[in-house]
């Protein structure tokens, strides 16, 4: 039967899940980006360029082409509140509501939220409204506290103390944002992503991916929307216990749980991003969609059929049996323009050579008379599957040098030296 899905949002994630959407050949796609990503633009049927934010001509563009089902890639038309037109349009999302979605875009409801249920792993926090307040319980405190803007702000509005910012510089930077912030434990220990299916009453789990935020190899420079990501074959992490991994999966049931308690029952795809500490795994955040980039690594392991998935996610009744993903070890590794986050150079062509055994996920590029420029964000994604991580890995590396331009890449991300180093981290905190 011949289905019609929008996708909504025009980077690396969305190239990836309609990537995913198309191995089902009775699937017709529908793009909605604010610039047309050239990977999407060749899978779609039809495009519509406005931005992703514009719910009411996104809804006419759905209804005029009698879309059945809408994925939402992005936080930023969730905020907006595109799956509550759509819905009212008789459009089944995977994504939430408005109100459901402030788990990821009010920053103090969700740790209100998880304080209310008694919820594990939320670190001691404050909320401020108010930059004087703020600025005093900074300077009364000797503890480092990880700053963080209440609203949305692309992974990048995050300040962590005795790491980015001295006292000094945290003061500044709450004056700088206003005073609407939550303040809270500076957690230690490494991260890691867990994303789950969640139909609205059933979760079911993804494989753990960790993604990579710092600008420069060795986790160096300032955070940038993520510029790679890895996954093991068993679909674990080796510094990761089975308890952890236990503790984490529950923190995410009991808070798919607690919002249909409230009243804002969650359907979509719920992230949760984990500090796993010497005392198990905390939230960091959660998101309420897929990571970019943990999204290319999941979704390209993805080996059940997407749209069915979609079709399921949006009547309840996904289960895990009809989820399954190959047993292979991903890496993802973004290439980015010159300068990227602070001073990315746009304008610049590329030139993909031979990336091999890779998948190529394009992100905020342009093409123009068959030539791709960068824009100001990420560029390109290059995905390796392998049966171990260094053979995902080479694949990966080999396709990133075979992209010329004015883009730069990090090497590290992947590699042995990498995981041994996290591993001795978390050996070290236990
Ligand atoms: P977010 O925008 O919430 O994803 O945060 C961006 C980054 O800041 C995260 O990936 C973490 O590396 C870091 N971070 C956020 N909250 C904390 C915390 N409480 N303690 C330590 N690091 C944090
Ligand atoms: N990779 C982090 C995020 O998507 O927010």
């Amino acid at each position: 039967m011949d289905m019609k899905i929008l996708v909504v949002g025009g980077g690396g994630r969305e190239h990836a899940i309609t990537t995913a959407l198309s191995r089902n050949t009775d699937t017709g796609i529908y793009a909605v980006m604010a610039k047309s990503n050239p990977g999407i633009a060749r899978i779609a049927r039809k495009v519509l360029n406005v931005k992703e934010t514009q719910v009411a001509p996104i809804r006419d563009f759905a209804l005029e082409n009698g879309i059945d089902l809408a994925v939402i890639g992005p936080e930023a038309p969730l905020e907006a509140g595109i799956v509550d037109a759509l819905e009212g349009a008789g459009i089944g999302c995977v994504g939430p509501t408005r109100a459901a979605a402030r788990l990821e875009t009010d920053k103090a409801f969700c740790r209100t939220m998880m304080e209310r249920h008694g919820i594990a792993g939320c670190p001691q926090y404050r909320v401020f409204h108010g930059a004087d307040d703020a600025v005093a319980f900074v300077r009364d405190t000797d503890r480092d506290l990880a700053i963080k803007p209440i609203g949305l702000t692309g992974g990048k509005g995050v300040r962590i103390m005795g790491e980015h910012v001295d006292t000094a510089g945290a003061v500044a930077y709450i004056r700088e944002i206003g005073g609407d912030v939550v303040l809270e434990e500076r957690l230690i220990g490494e991260e890691f992503t867990l994303q789950a299916f969640v139909d609205g009453r059933h979760i079911v789990p993804m494989p753990l991916v960790q993604d990579h935020k710092r600008a420069y190899t060795g986790d160096e420079g300032p955070n940038t929307g993520g510029m790679g990501s890895y996954s093991l074959a068993d679909h674990r992490l080796p510094f990761v216990t089975e308890r952890d991994y236990e503790k984490a999966f529950r923190i995410m049931q009991d808070a798919v749980a607690a919002m249909a308690a409230e009243g804002v029952p969650y359907r979509g795809i719920l992230y949760g991003q984990f500090m796993n500490t010497a005392q198990g795994p905390k939230v960091i955040e959660f998101n309420a969609r897929f990571g970019d980039p943990e999204a290319m690594n999941v979704l390209s392991l993805l080996t059940s059929d997407f749209s069915g998935m979609v079709c399921r996610m949006t009547e309840g009744t996904l289960t895990p049996g009809q989820v399954s993903f190959a047993p292979k070890a991903t890496v993802c590794k973004y290439v980015v323009p010159a300068g990227y986050p602070e001073k990315p150079h746009a304008g610049d062509p590329i030139r993909i050579g031979d990336t091999g055994d890779a998948l190529v996920y394009y992100a905020n590029v342009v093409e123009e008379q068959g030539v791709l420029y960068t824009q100001t964000s990420r560029s390109l994604a290059l995905v390796g599957l392998g049966d171990t991580l260094a053979e995902a890995e080479q694949i990966t590396e080999r396709a990133a040098t075979a992209i010329s331009g004015n883009i730069r890449h990090r090497s590290d991300i992947g590699t042995q030296a990498v995981l041994d180093r996290r591993c001795a981290h978390m050996r070290s905190l236990r």
